[in-house]
């Protein structure tokens, strides 16, 4: 039966890399797979004040990740840990307590940065929410990308040198999302 994995991206920026990954990998999607891109970037900044009425954007994210049956957080590293746009999201949908939208599903972690070892402390701080939230996250392959020429190719897909790479990491998240539903 089909599946559908919600990507959200922890970048605003019109040019980001995480995003271009991000629909990259949509596009990668095999039969029987879909992909959704909920956005992120029109949610207040949480406030616990408002967890009796929730913002639209805020309901609609909730019933966004409700539809799903994994979640792939795409997501640079912003001073060694998550883009505080990202907590924000994940901390909305979290609430109010007891109605969180993230519990049992299965997430991966994957992100892209120039630096070398970019994101790899931002996904370990990823890790922790992700485990406190009860969402079964792919431990292995881990997937730190750096950006570089060729990264994407002339139509947006991932360049050759990388391809095979993320090809396997998302085969890997695909069949840990079926292992737990
Ligand atoms: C960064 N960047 C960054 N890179 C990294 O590898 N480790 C880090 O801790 C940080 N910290 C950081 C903080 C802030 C506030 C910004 C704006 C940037 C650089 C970052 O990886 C780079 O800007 C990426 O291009 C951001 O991802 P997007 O927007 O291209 O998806």
């Amino acid at each position: 039966s089909d599946i559908t994995i919600a990507v959200l991206v922890g970048s605003l920026r019109k040019e980001s890399f995480n995003r271009r990954l991000a629909q990259a990998l949509v596009r990668m999607a095999p039969a029987g797979c879909k992909f959704t891109m909920p956005r992120i970037d029109d949610l207040p900044l949480y406030n616990q004040d408002d967890d009796a009425h929730q913002a639209e954007a805020v309901l609609r994210l909730k019933s966004e990740i409700a539809a799903v049956q994994g979640v792939i957080f795409v997501s640079p590293e912003y001073n060694r840990s998550v883009p505080g746009v990202l907590k924000n999201a994940i901390d909305h949908a979290s609430r109010p307590y007891g109605t969180s939208a993230w519990a049992g599903k299965p997430a991966g972690v994957i992100g892209v940065s120039g630096g070398a070892i970019g994101t790899a402390l931002g996904q370990q701080h990823l890790r922790n929410i992700l485990a406190y939230l009860d969402m079964p996250t792919l431990g292995q392959p881990e997937a730190f990308i750096q950006a570089k020429d060729g990264l994407f190719d002339a139509n947006g897909g991932i360049g050759e040198d990388s391809r095979k790479f993320v090809q396997a990491w998302l085969d890997a998240y695909l069949a840990w999302v079926k292992k737990h539903s």
